[in-house]
């Protein structure tokens, strides 16, 4: 299996590297930072492969796309995790929109571009399977005040999520919307539960059987009100 992770240099998409590597899979490890990419495929060993990726790069994702195309010519799985800007510090009624256009670049804008120009290349795979890295925050039936440009860029990627899954299920792509609970990463910050945790939600919906959901979101394979 091939599969590709957005933002594998560290938190939760770097042990999202880890575990599906050990699963036998090559893993290609994106990160906006080459070095970063680098440093970490090193450390975690195993099949994993460092690739340089801004998602809110055009150009990064159609050379992303054609390395792939390149090297593998199909692609199996693919995990946006990559995301910015839990604005705790924010509140809808004022919040700076610039800085929820920013977050939106990266939050919902990135993985969209992504899947577009991965798509042939998941069709050419016999397992497809697109895991849409969202949050419990996203969900509009407990919405509450507060993180608006994190909450509104999730809540499109799981409308995103949702209208892929349709479009796609006659292909036998399986896309889902995955929270990883409270995590203690950089952006969870200390307190949230452990990193293996967050990533095992991930790692169920990237490796789900043929028969598996879609368009779902879920955590800890369990389904979550949107
Ligand atoms: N932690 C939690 O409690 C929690 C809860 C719910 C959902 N989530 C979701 O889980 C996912 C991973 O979160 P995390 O806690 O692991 O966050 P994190 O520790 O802050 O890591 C974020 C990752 O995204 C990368 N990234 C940011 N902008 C990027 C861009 N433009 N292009 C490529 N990579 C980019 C970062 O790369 P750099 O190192 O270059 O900055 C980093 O690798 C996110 O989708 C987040 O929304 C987390």
């Amino acid at each position: 299996m091939i599969a590709l992770v957005t933002g594998g240099n560290r938190g939760i998409g770097r042990e999202v590297c880890h575990r599906l590597a050990a699963l036998g899979h090559t893993v290609l490890l994106t990160a906006r930072s080459p070095d970063a990419a680098e440093t970490a495929a090193k450390e975690l060993g195993g099949d994993i492969v460092p690739l340089r990726l801004d998602v809110t790069s055009e150009e990064d994702i159609t050379g992303t796309a054609a390395t792939v195309t390149e090297r593998y010519g199909r692609l199996d799985v693919l995990v946006n995790n990559a995301a910015i800007t839990y604005d705790t510090w924010q509140r809808g009624a004022s919040a700076d929109l610039d800085v929820v256009r920013e977050a939106a670049e990266t939050n919902l804008y990135g993985p969209w571009r992504l899947i577009q120009e991965l798509l042939p290349l998941l069709r050419e795979s016999a397992h497809p399977r697109i895991v849409n890295v969202s949050s419990e925050a996203a969900s509009l039936t407990n919405m509450g005040g507060g993180t608006p440009a994190y909450s509104t860029t999730k809540v499109a990627l799981n409308a995103l999520t949702r209208m892929l899954a349709a479009e796609l299920r006659g292909d036998g792509v399986l896309v889902n919307a995955i929270c990883p609970g409270w995590v203690a990463t950089d952006m969870g910050g200390p307190g949230g539960r452990p990193i293996s945790e967050g990533a095992a939600g991930i790692v169920w919906a990237a490796t789900l059987p043929d028969d598996g959901p879609t368009g779902g979101f879920f955590r800890d394979g369990r389904p979550l009100p949107w």
